[in-house]
């Protein structure tokens, strides 16, 4: 007996000791010293034995059930930690590995130079004011005095909804929204898109974008709105830049003028950039016909006010030497990188 227990201690030491998962330990545990386990069985055959080799026959099985035990449960904390130890390993990150560089985005031209032109104008006390896309007739053209039948109309065709319906035109729509909203004194610029329908080409494309800027006080004067383009130009150009106003017909401003800036390309000389006159026409303005504030509740006679109207694309086009006005809706990024 003490030959069996010597040899199941050595030959259970010899599996325990190899082997290389929780899962198998286990059974080797059930195999050695469960119910129906070798060491048990000799343990149940103790009742054939005399009574002194009773005792130092239980002591050995003990001893050999207790070895066995701690091989185990050794064995057991050394399959652990090596789990363990792999899990670690499988999760570490090689922080010496390059990384994955994002891309950032960046600011379109028109976004960036219509943030310029409104914090132009937020610095010389103006607000900035919205106005809805999808407009009535009677905002986009009747109560800027350009009845049903008016020939301007013409210039000016867009997309109708219904007939009294219809994709605004022209910011200056939102000039009528505020100033019957609103007493004077009025100072607010409003940027935005407008359609009209036109054919796409390198100047023109069926949607754009406008700033219209409006002034209403007593006292205002042709004097004010050059001053106020001239400061506008100057700070989007550079302090050399000349303005030149001409005059021209818009139906709700009298007087108006078509405003041009001296070309940045020859600065006066003419050339091919501005078709050898020296000047580039920017933008549209005047002072605000006395129909017009009379429809919208303001006394003409105590109030006087400016207008101006102007071509985002334009400006962008003018500012970064962009040649072709499709360029800026074609999200090409190569095209958009170089801002
Ligand atoms: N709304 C005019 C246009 O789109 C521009 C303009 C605005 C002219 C304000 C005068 C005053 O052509």
């Amino acid at each position: 007996m003490k030959k069996q227990l010597e040899k199941i201690e050595s030959l259970a030491r010899e599996e325990v000791l190899s082997c290389e998962d929780i899962k198998m330990l286990d059974s080797l545990r059930v195999k050695y010293l469960g119910k129906k386990g070798e060491v048990t069985a000799i343990l149940k055959q103790m009742g054939r034995l005399s009574a002194e080799e009773r005792p130092i026959m239980g002591q050995l099985a003990n001893k050999v059930r207790g070895d066995i035990e701690s091989t185990i449960s050794n064995k057991l904390k050394d399959l652990k930690q090596a789990e363990q130890d792999k899990a670690i390993r499988n999760e570490t990150i090689d922080i010496t590995l390059p990384g994955n560089a994002k891309q950032i985005g960046k600011l379109h031209p028109l976004t960036i130079v219509a943030n310029e032109i409104k914090e132009i104008f937020i610095g010389m006390g103006y607000n900035i004011a919205d106005g809805p896309e999808v407009e009535y007739d009677y905002y986009n053209f009747e109560a800027l005095n350009l009845p049903p039948d008016h020939p301007a109309r013409d210039t000016q065709d867009t997309f109708y909804i219904t007939d009294n319906i219809l994709l605004r035109t022209q910011t200056s729509s939102v000039q009528v929204h505020v100033m019957e909203n609103q007493k004077p004194p009025i100072r607010v610029i409003s940027p935005g898109r407008v359609y009209r329908s036109d054919a796409v080409d390198a100047t023109h494309s069926p949607l754009f974008n406008q700033i219209e800027g409006l002034v209403i006080d007593k006292g205002i004067t042709m004097a004010d709105l050059k001053g106020t383009l001239e400061m506008l130009m100057k700070r989007l150009y550079g302090d050399d830049c000349k303005i030149r106003l001409r005059p021209h017909h818009f139906p709700f401003t009298e007087p108006s003028a078509e405003v041009d800036v001296m070309c940045f390309n020859c600065h006066g000389e003419g050339c091919r950039v501005c078709k050898n006159e020296g000047y580039i026409e920017l933008l549209g303005a005047g002072m605000v016909h006395p129909k017009v504030l009379e429809g919208c509740g303001i006394d003409s006679e105590v109030y006087s006010g400016f207008a101006f109207g102007l071509g985002l694309e334009r400006i962008a086009m003018r500012r970064y030497n962009i040649n072709d006005m499709r360029l800026l809706y074609e999200n090409d990024l190569r095209f958009l990188e170089q801002f």
